[in-house]
């Protein structure tokens, strides 16, 4: 882990915390699926420049284990939105050799949509040049448990004890193993907090909130984000 200041003022790895699609669409007197539609073409666009701006990961929270609790229409509006883009982007996904990998709690998915996940994660996986890694029925809390819990099973089966349980043990077991920590988080829409993504990888991640919603936010936006990144300095914990 890099110990002194920034070492790099382009960010390998970048979050998003894509909210205000909701807000987005009543303001224009449109129903919340709508600013979910308009929600996906800003993933076009983020993918598009991160990687024309050399960013080597961005991952995006596109559904949470407490989207659930929205109503059933707004919930299957998004899984249909996420298999079409999926499916939809892979053609371009390979052309400009982009991997996808996906984060989260597969079992509570679809069958068919765990089908797509996986075949999208399979055909670009020899992709280098970014990787995008999204974030489905996803939480941070529950990350960290399925992967302390395969951890300890991994010890016991090796005829360890739970001493042996330590924080690199965790790392290794989650959804996330082999993908660098995210370097900067951006949230939009206002909203100051994490809502439970990626607690354990954010540990040192720099945080950018933004009032923009997620359907406006744009290159410009992108880009005024990384400056300030870069005007940061990072300390990992030291002085
Ligand atoms: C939060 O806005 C956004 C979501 C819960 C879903 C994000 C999904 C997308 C951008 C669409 C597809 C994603 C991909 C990867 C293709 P909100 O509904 O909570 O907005 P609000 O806070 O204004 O109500």
């Amino acid at each position: 882990m890099p110990v002194s200041e920034n070492d790099s003022a382009l960010p390998a790895h970048v979050a998003f915390i894509m909210d205000g699609n909701g807000r987005w669409a009543k303001e224009r007197g449109l129903p919340r699926t709508s600013g979910h539609q308009a929600g996906a073409e800003t993933v076009r666009q983020v993918v598009t420049f991160a990687r024309k701006r050399g960013i080597r990961y961005l991952t995006l929270y596109a559904f949470s284990t407490e989207n659930w609790s929205r109503p059933a229409a707004e919930v299957a509006a998004l899984m249909k939105l996420l298999s079409r883009f999926v499916k939809g982007e892979m053609p371009t996904m390979l052309k400009n050799d982009i991997r996808m990998r996906v984060i989260g709690d597969r079992a509570g998915l679809s069958k068919s949509l765990q089908h797509e996940l996986a075949s999208a994660e399979e055909k670009t996986a020899h992709c280098a040049s970014l990787d995008v890694v999204i974030a489905i029925n996803y939480g941070g809390r529950d990350e960290i448990a399925r992967a302390a819990s395969a951890a300890m099973r991994h010890i016991l089966l090796e005829g360890k004890t739970p001493e042996a349980l330590d924080a690199n043990a965790i790392a290794a077991h989650l959804d996330s193993a082999g993908i660098p920590d995210p370097d900067l988080i951006i949230r939009t829409a206002g909203e100051k907090r994490l809502s439970n993504f990626l607690l354990w990888q954010g540990a040192y991640a720099e945080l950018i909130f933004t009032d923009r919603r997620w359907p406006d936010f744009d290159d410009t936006d992108f880009e005024a984000a990384l400056a300030e990144y870069a005007g940061r300095v990072r300390k990992f914990g030291t002085v």
